[in-house]
């Protein structure tokens, strides 16, 4: 069954055409607008997404070299996500659904990005460990099966994704900070400076990153510009250490814990090339499998989307006609 997936939660307007067993187009535009603002402007974003979600889907028809009438079914992000940018997917699928007559579904974002590595590694086995990180997310879910997940860590505050972001604006890099401090941290010295890490009572898998962001805005605080300067990559990759080395010591230790042998990443953070290398070393020496979706399915994307939006449809969920956008939709607790 040939489904059009359509993603738009936060600031990437993507369209993919996913045909049941292969992936047949895959187009995602990221909005540039909000690099000036350091973050990304919600209502910018809704206005960005309406102005590109015509091309792109066009794009993924073209790529996929199908026409509409070839599509069997529609599956849309509905959630978690911005609401208004969530609005514009969702009332576009609708339209192209009702205009076709076609099945529609409502997807939640982050089951798509749970199951985005299977569109590169079909035979990940169940149960695995899903490590979802990105500027709006940080958790941490045991997968038992389809539709059988339990949230078994997250973070008390902010996203991981986020803390590069404002690290980055601190240290006066580009947003989003994330890739510039993975390609500075390349040339800097990671033990540096030790910050801290983060521990919360009674929760060995939860995160906590505000703590850190601090204790940087802190050291920064301490020092003189010149030596922020001489030593940016360094600051930069110290603090990246103390990012990753949390996600990584966390995820393994739920990991031997509950026995789950196999881990898999998702969200835009996961892009990142230390923490790709410290999972992947950690992971040899455990004996564990470790899939590494690359970046187009790290980041958002609408290929997750119509893949979870297809196994969704195959089991006829297809959603009410008058379903609307979920800003905080929950996958499980
Ligand atoms: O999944 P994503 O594209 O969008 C959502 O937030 O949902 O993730 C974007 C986040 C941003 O915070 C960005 O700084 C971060 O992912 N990011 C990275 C890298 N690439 C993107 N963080 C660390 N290292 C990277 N290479
Ligand atoms: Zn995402």
């Amino acid at each position: 069954m040939n489904i059009l997936g359509i993603e738009s939660s936060c600031d990437e307007t993507a369209a993919a055409v996913y045909d049941g067993s292969e992936l047949r187009s895959n187009i995602i535009y990221t909005q540039k607008i909000h690099g000036k603002y350091g973050g990304v402007v919600p209502e910018l974003a809704s206005r960005e997404h309406l102005k590109n979600i015509i091309p792109v889907v066009y794009s993924a028809l073209n790529q996929s070299s199908m026409t509409l009438d070839e599509i069997k079914g529609v599956a849309v992000t509905q959630g978690p996500g911005l609401a208004g940018s969530l609005l514009i997917g969702i009332a576009f699928a609708k339209a192209v659904a009702f205009s076709r007559n076609l099945p529609i579904v409502g997807v939640n974002h982050i089951e798509a990005h749970l199951w985005a590595p299977k569109l590169e590694y079909p035979d990940i086995e169940c149960p695995f460990l899903g490590l979802i990180i990105s500027g709006g997310h940080t958790q941490l879910w045991n997968v038992r099966g389809f539709g059988d997940y339990t949230l078994i860590g997250m973070t008390h505050d902010d996203a991981v994704g986020e803390a590069f972001d404002k690290a980055a604006q601190m240290l006066g890099l580009e947003y989003p900070g994330g890739p510039v401090i993975d390609r500075l941290s390349e040339k800097g010295d990671s033990k540096y400076h030790k910050f801290p890490k983060p521990s919360i009572k009674n929760r060995p898998y939860d995160f906590s990153f505000s703590g850190l962001k601090t204790s940087l805005l802190y050291y920064l605080e301490s020092k003189s510009k010149t030596e922020i300067e001489d030593h940016k990559a360094d600051i930069a990759a110290s603090f990246q250490q103390a990012l990753i080395d949390s996600l990584a010591d966390k995820t393994f230790l739920a990991a031997k814990n509950t026995g789950v042998r196999n881990i898999v990443l998702g969200g835009g953070v996961a892009a990142n090339r230390a923490l790709k290398y410290l999972m992947k070393s950690k992971a040899k020496d455990e004996n564990i499998r470790i899939y590494y979706p690359s970046p187009q399915f790290c980041t958002d994307n609408a290929a997750m989307i119509a893949y979870v939006g297809h196994i969704l449809l195959e089991q006829n969920k297809v959603s009410d006609p008058g379903f609307s956008a979920k800003p905080s939709m929950k996958l499980a607790d």
